[in-house]
């Protein structure tokens, strides 16, 4: 996915040390091995042991430059030395693999209800669809999901489960389709319920927040990271962290009252004002990437010390 954008905005060069804290299937990971070649290093990380494993067979001609691991991208910083790396890659949400196989419960395919990037780690999108409140389901349906229809949904499915617990895709899909009728939609009338219990579940939001934290840590100075995210929720929160850090002050106070400003040296740079997307011939060619939004920011050095007088 907008893969000569992110080889040239990390500034893929030969000798340069790299991290993708979403190495997946390897695709982006073996685009930076090649162009840093013969020398380049790369960290690679995914919470998903299958895909930790897939992307250690596909780039197993690079190994001596190569270091993978599983575990979440938010703990980087046990294993990876402050400013070591030249870039940061995250290329954020599910990827085909997990997305394509229904025993893993991201898509309408009928399947478990799972939804788990990791399987080792504890709720599935089935405890929570049973188990959580009317309120605490419409909530994430509204704030992960922008459903709209949230309350509603959430009623229908409390219901639901007092007949039987739901506990397949196919199951859940279908009673949201019979809820809320496809009518000329483009996408499944469950794509946002399915998006929020996704979030939800692998707590994506909480491992971003300290992702970028983590990732920010991991950079040398004047090193570049590079997030692509596929909705606006990832978004707003990837593009506020680019905004707090690249200013020249502490907000005065909850409401930012000019005059209570104090000033301090920005942590980053904006590469890019607005957002990198796909263009036509990639939106065509893989119409996933359809929603793909990618930022750029520049780790900004100390400040030289002000000149003494
Ligand atoms: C869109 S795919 C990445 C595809 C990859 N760039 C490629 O070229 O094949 C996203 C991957 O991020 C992983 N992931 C999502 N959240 C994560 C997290 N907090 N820590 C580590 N990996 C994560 C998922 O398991 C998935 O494999």
């Amino acid at each position: 996915m907008l893969l000569a954008e992110v080889l040239e905005n990390l500034q893929v060069r030969p000798g340069r040390t790299f991290l993708d804290g979403t190495v997946g299937g390897g695709g982006h990971a073996e685009a930076i091995l090649k162009a840093s070649a013969p020398n380049g290093r790369l960290f690679g990380c995914d919470r998903d042991g299958i895909a930790v494993e897939a992307a250690r067979a596909r780039l197993s001609q690079f190994a001596g430059r190569l270091e993978i691991r599983q575990g979440n991208y938010a703990d980087v910083g046990e294993w990876i030395e402050r400013e070591s790396c030249d870039g940061v890659l995250l290329d954020l949400g599910v990827s085909s693999p997990q997305f394509d196989r229904p025993e893993r419960g991201f898509s309408f395919q009928d399947g478990p209800l799972d939804m788990r990037m990791d399987p080792r780690q504890g709720a599935t999108a089935a405890d929570l669809v049973n188990d959580w409140s009317g309120e605490e389901l419409a909530r994430i349906f509204w704030e992960y999901g922008g459903e709209r229809d949230s309350r509603r949904l959430a009623r229908e499915i409390v219901d639901e489960r007092q007949g039987r617990r739901i506990e397949r895709t196919g199951q859940l899909a279908g009673l949201i389709e019979r809820i809320s009728p496809r009518a000329g939609r483009k996408t499944h009338p469950a794509t946002k319920i399915f998006q929020a219990l996704r979030i939800a579940v692998n707590d994506e939001l909480g491992s971003l927040r300290r992702g970028l934290e983590a990732a920010l840590n991991v950079l040398k100075p004047s090193g570049r990271l590079v997030v692509i995210s596929f909705h606006s929720v990832e978004d707003r929160l990837v593009k506020e962290f680019g905004r707090r850090l690249s200013r020249d002050y502490e907000p005065g106070g909850e409401t930012d009252r000019p005059e209570l400003r104090r000033p301090r040296a920005p942590q980053l740079k904006l590469v890019r004002r607005k957002a990198i997307v796909p263009g036509a011939a990639e939106e065509k060619e893989n119409p996933r990437s359809r929603s793909a939004q990618c930022r750029v920011f520049e780790k900004l050095g100390n400040l030289p010390a002000a000149a003494s007088e």
